[in-house]
């Protein structure tokens, strides 16, 4: 089903909350049943060259102790994925100039070698000469939020950027057959319904395999510092407006949510997402993986923040799935089926 853009609006407003949230998780067992894919999130540094205003691991932020995991590290948290039998691991960093492309490559090759996962990378805005690489080397998705539809607020809060070299890097991972995920924080300074909804349906646009979508925190040391968190209610509104109009892409229950508010990620599963994210980051440096308040703060090890997301799970009333979990949006699209149909 696709909504336009006033019917977006009214329900962003709460026009029929439980028909909006009963639909969503419908659509979503239509095409998933009761199942929920598991990705294990491997933070690797925290250093980052950019300097976004809502980011707690942006440059300027003098006061967070930098870290960058070895490559010992990295592996000892893969094969703790792949110890427990979860198969897709999401390589995470802030945009390290640290590492070389080559680097990259070769831990991706060294990884696919040894294991059979499927690899996300979450590495920031590339070039497609570097994104082609990681994609020969065995990188299967890329994960790249447009953070916001507002073009205006997007230059404003990330300094030097700009929105369309964004969305072309999504497409630049569309050509070189990546599977895509992308998304927007809501509740960022600068927002209204109008461009809320104009999120929705660009995004919606964009056909794509995964969705990633999460709430504004503040963060004590970023100039948003004052600013309101995203409102949590407005955030599953926006979940389940997603869930109904991109059925078969992976979506996860995102941990900002849990950050926001107690019980949120349960209250995300439960209308329509379908993914849940354990880090996997080693515990010596997880906290400080610190991109709001309250992130990797609750669960201490990997195997507890596995146990964790294990009981949310339950607790929501859904099923783990063992699968790699490949979107269903893009084996659609691989068979040529391109209209959104349930
Ligand atoms: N609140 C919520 N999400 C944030 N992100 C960065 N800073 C914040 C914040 N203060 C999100 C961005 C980024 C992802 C890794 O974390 O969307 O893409
Ligand atoms: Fe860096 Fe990403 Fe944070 Fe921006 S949002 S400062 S690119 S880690």
């Amino acid at each position: 089903m696709i909504f336009n853009k006033s019917e977006i609006i009214e329900n962003l407003q709460g026009k029929n909350d439980p028909w909006l949230f009963a639909e969503a998780d419908r659509v979503r067992r239509s095409v998933f049943g009761d199942e929920i894919f598991l990705r294990g999130i491997i933070e690797y540094t925290n250093y980052c060259k950019q300097d976004c205003h809502y980011c707690g691991l942006r440059r300027s932020n003098r006061t967070i102790r930098r870290y960058r995991l070895t490559p010992a590290e990295i592996f000892s948290a893969v094969e703790m994925v792949v110890d427990q039998k979860i198969s897709t691991i999401v390589l995470q960093g802030g945009e390290d100039p640290h590492y070389s492309a080559d680097w990259i490559a070769d831990l991706i090759k060294a990884i696919v070698d040894k294991f059979d996962l499927a690899i996300t990378l979450s590495l920031g805005q590339q070039n497609p000469e570097v994104l082609r690489l990681w994609r020969e080397a065995g990188a299967n998705r890329y994960l790249l939020r447009i953070e916001t539809w507002n073009r205006e607020n997007y230059c404003q809060l990330r300094p030097g950027r700009q929105w369309e070299n964004r969305l072309n890097c999504l497409k630049a991972l569309r050509e070189l057959d990546y599977e895509v995920g992308s998304g927007i924080i809501v509740g960022l300074p600068g927002e209204t319904p109008d461009s809320l909804a104009e999120a929705i349906i660009g995004l919606t646009e964009l056909d794509l395999d995964m969705i990633g979508i999460g709430p504004f925190i503040a963060h004590p040391q970023t100039p948003l510092k004052d600013e309101p968190n995203g409102s949590i209610t407005l955030t599953l509104r926006t979940l389940a407006l997603m869930r109904i109009m991109n059925p078969f892409a992976n979506m996860p229950s995102t941990s900002a949510m849990e950050c926001a508010e107690k019980g949120a990620r349960i209250a995300a599963l439960k209308i329509g997402m379908n993914v849940i994210m354990p880090s996997i980051t080693p515990e010596r440096v997880k906290k400080l993986y610190n991109i709001y308040p309250g992130k990797n703060a609750a669960s201490d090890d990997s195997e507890h923040s596995i146990a964790a997301v294990m009981e949310i799970i339950k607790e929501a009333g859904y099923r783990r799935s063992y699968s790699q979990g490949i979107s269903p949006n893009l084996v659609r699209r691989r068979q040529g089926k391109t209209i959104k149909q349930q």
